[in-house]
């Protein structure tokens, strides 16, 4: 008999506006954050095995590979996951990795969210939210909302989500310089004075730091604002990935096709909003 697979996207998560409200004792930031989610993604695929095993592949397979698989948040919550379990079971799991690392867009927590998924279907595992969330929060902020996976507005540290719905744009453009950004790195540097632009409605708290490092960003952004049909352009996350939201697919993909042309070494994508 055939083994049965079970593949779960991992789509990444896009920060449409991230605000930093506050910092806990510990140092983490209070946020308030509207995250979407694109079709786009990275995706895990899992088979019973007699050994727990993880092999990347994909666009950015070897950039991940470059790090022991004890640090990955796939490896992480499979061993969560497997933890909970009566007796042991194994996988061999697959992560296709189509998400430039470190960039701001989830890619880590959506492998670790779909990670646990998928293994809770494999292995039967009859989980409530409350359990889920907890495993969640504990491999990253950003775990719950995409192990949600719907638009929401995120608050707390990330364990806080409240289902919204998003019609302003349903295509987006996700374009990163290949610069890896470190989110601790980038949030350290966090300090209330540095926005004086609180009364932007809707930014991201993190941009300013993140073009301090990589000023790159900014012409990143003035590009994708320069887009026909571009409703608006920020950076996602601590960066450097910037997203631009379009009404139509025709708009976003010839946005993709012009900043391709402007930054020929970038990585480019076109794609629809979950
Ligand atoms: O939770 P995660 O591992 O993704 O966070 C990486 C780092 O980013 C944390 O160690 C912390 O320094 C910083 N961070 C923060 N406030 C948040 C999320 C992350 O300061 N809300």
């Amino acid at each position: 008999m055939s083994k049965i697979a079970i593949s779960v996207p991992a789509s990444a998560k896009i920060n449409l506006f991230l605000h930093i409200v506050g910092k806990r004792d510990d140092g983490y930031h209070l946020l308030e954050s509207l995250v979407v989610f694109t079709k786009y993604g990275d995706m895990i695929t899992v088979e019973e095995a007699s050994e727990l095993s993880l092999e990347i592949t994909g666009e950015f397979a070897s950039e991940l590979s470059a790090f022991p698989k004890e640090k990955n948040l796939v490896w992480k919550a499979a061993i969560a996951v497997q933890k909970l379990l009566d007796k042991p079971r194994f996988a061999k799991i697959t992560l296709t990795k189509n998400l430039p690392i470190a960039s701001g867009i989830g890619g880590g927590s959506a492998d670790a969210a779909a990670t646990i998924k998928a293994l809770c279907q494999l292995w039967k595992l009859n989980l409530s939210t409350e359990e889920l969330n907890k495993i969640a929060l504990q491999l990253g902020s950003d775990v719950p909302v995409c192990l949600n996976g719907r638009s929401a507005i995120m608050s707390g540290i990330g364990e806080e989500i409240e289902e919204v719905s998003f019609n302003e744009a349903s295509y987006i453009v996700l374009i990163n310089p290949l610069l890896a950004l470190s989110t601790a790195e980038v949030f350290s540097e966090f300090k209330l004075k540095l926005t004086d632009d609180k009364n932007i409605e809707q930014r991201n708290d993190l941009e300013q730091i993140a073009i301090k490092k990589l000023p790159i960003i900014a012409e990143i952004i003035t590009a994708l604002q320069a887009t026909d049909g571009c409703v608006s352009a920020r950076m996602s996350g601590s960066g450097a990935t910037c997203f631009g939201l379009y009404k139509t697919k025709t708009d976003a993909d010839s946005a993709k096709k012009k900043l391709k042309i402007i930054f020929p070494d970038f990585w480019c994508v076109s794609s629809k909003i979950l």
